[in-house]
């Protein structure tokens, strides 16, 4: 086969046969399709999709391309939750020990910052010793001790992905909902998961922020998981501001363990992770619906006891615990800042990719593949979408240690809000409910 007809044939916006995919997926693997021929492919694609049967192709090819977990030594329902990223998004750090408090064993493979976007492994990595890049044993071995273990991709499971995907993050082609399907569905799929609960961020922060575009991304993921025989369901969840009051890799992990210490904490943040939590409950077969299994999770959450758990895994990974017992002994930023309103009014609108754009330049996230990650960088809101400020006020506490990204931080950052006279209306947090059956709204289906 000739990969530049097959190039030609995508652009064109022609169908491509399954022997057609899997040749170009199988000679980049092995090294004979060059990057710049797999990068025409991936812009071919962004501007001109994939039918549904291209998709579930390309994901399975993405599988095939390395190796499989096998986790039916391990008892019970195998039950993983994954993001399509957003700022400040660290629910998996509370709903994977409390879910696992119920019994499910929760197997997350993660990943990193991606664009304007965060990652559990860095968020992870900020808590000093800890170790993400587990093999597959230590990880089977963590999780049917502790109830959950998190790593990242290793270099067997879907090399395709990993290669394309770091392709993809610079050739603009990471928001293509195809391409993000076969490359998020394929991971989960290899991961030998049971269940599968998606959070799909919609919004200025999310990777694709169109609802409309939202909606297709979440039946897609969908339709592939229960095609792979995963009992599959996603939210279609806001990503217009940060989620909770924290961004940055060591304050997201901070925020966290509020949370865990007594379930109190960001109304967003906690709603959303008992939400996807009770999803899971229910694809874990622990209860009859999400609602009650929103309820279960809200006291268990109150109770401690996965923060309890959380410590377990912490040590498990090898991480220090006197920082997770003792947060305000981690070491203190050198530089401080306040992020101001410039009149009086009411916050009516964040640029939520510009917050996440800030937090990379102030160091939590990467320029390029090679920069090193500082776990201290970061803001801590004091003011969400719908609050009265003053001229002056607070917004947020920006924190980092490059001083010549303070004043660029500066600008990005008072461009990234619109303060009004009135009072808007904010988005809802969680929107729609999508399974196999279709789109349900989520004040119907959750009451
Ligand atoms: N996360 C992934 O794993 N892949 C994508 O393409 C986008 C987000």
């Amino acid at each position: 086969m000739n990969p530049v007809e097959i190039i030609v044939k995508k652009r064109d916006g022609k169908k491509l046969t399954k022997e057609e995919i899997s040749f170009l997926i199988k000679s980049y693997v092995d090294g004979s399709l060059a990057d710049y021929q797999m990068s025409a492919f991936a812009m071919a694609v962004y501007f001109n999709g994939l039918t549904d049967e291209e998709t579930s192709i390309l994901t399975f090819e993405m599988i095939n391309s390395g190796e499989t977990i096998d986790l039916s030594q391990i008892s019970g329902l195998k039950i993983d939750k994954h993001s399509t990223g957003g700022v400040g998004d660290k629910t998996s750090m509370i709903l994977a020990p409390l879910v696992a408090s119920f019994g499910i064993p929760v197997p997350m493979m993660s990943g990193r910052g991606l664009g304007h976007t965060g990652g559990t492994l860095d968020k992870l990595e900020s808590i000093p010793g800890f170790r993400v890049d587990l093999e597959v044993n230590e990880f089977k071995k963590i999780l049917s001790e502790v109830g959950f273990a998190m790593m990242g991709q290793t270099k067997d499971i879907c090399p395709a992905d990993k290669k394309l995907y770091s392709l993809r993050d610079v050739t603009g082609t990471v928001a293509s909902i195809p391409l993000i399907c076969a490359s998020i569905m394929g991971k989960k799929i290899a991961e030998g998961i049971d269940g599968l609960v998606l959070d799909v961020k919609t919004g200025s922060g999310a990777f694709i922020p169109e609802k409309s575009e939202t909606i297709k991304l979440a039946q897609g993921l969908v339709r592939i998981g229960e095609l792979a025989g995963k009992k599959t369901i996603a939210l279609l969840t806001d990503m217009s501001q940060p989620l909770g009051n924290y961004v940055g890799n060591w304050l997201e992990i901070k925020e966290c363990i509020e949370i865990l210490q007594d379930g109190k904490g960001a109304k967003d943040l906690v709603d959303l992770t008992l939400a996807l939590s009770g999803a899971m409950l229910l694809l874990g077969k622990k209860t009859d619906s999400i609602s009650e299994g929103i309820e279960l999770c809200r006291k268990k959450l109150e109770s401690g006891e996965p923060f309890e758990l959380f410590k377990k895994s912490v040590v498990a990974q090898g991480g220090d615990l006197s920082v997770i017992e003792k947060p305000d002994s981690y070491p203190k930023s050198k530089f401080e800042f306040d992020f101001v309103a410039e009149k009086d009014g009411f916050i009516s609108e964040f640029n939520n990719y510009e917050i996440g754009m800030t937090a990379v330049n102030l160091g939590a996230g990467r320029m390029k593949v090679t920069d090193k990650i500082e776990p201290k960088a970061g803001m801590i809101f004091q003011k969400r979408v719908g609050s009265k400020v003053k001229k002056g006020e607070g917004i947020a506490k920006v924190f980092t240690e490059l001083e010549n990204s303070i004043e660029p931080a500066k600008l990005r950052l008072a461009n990234s809000v619109v303060i009004s006279e009135k009072q808007s209306q904010k988005s809802d947090l969680i929107q729609n409910l999508i399974d196999s059956e279709g789109i349900h709204e989520w004040n119907d289906f959750c009451k």
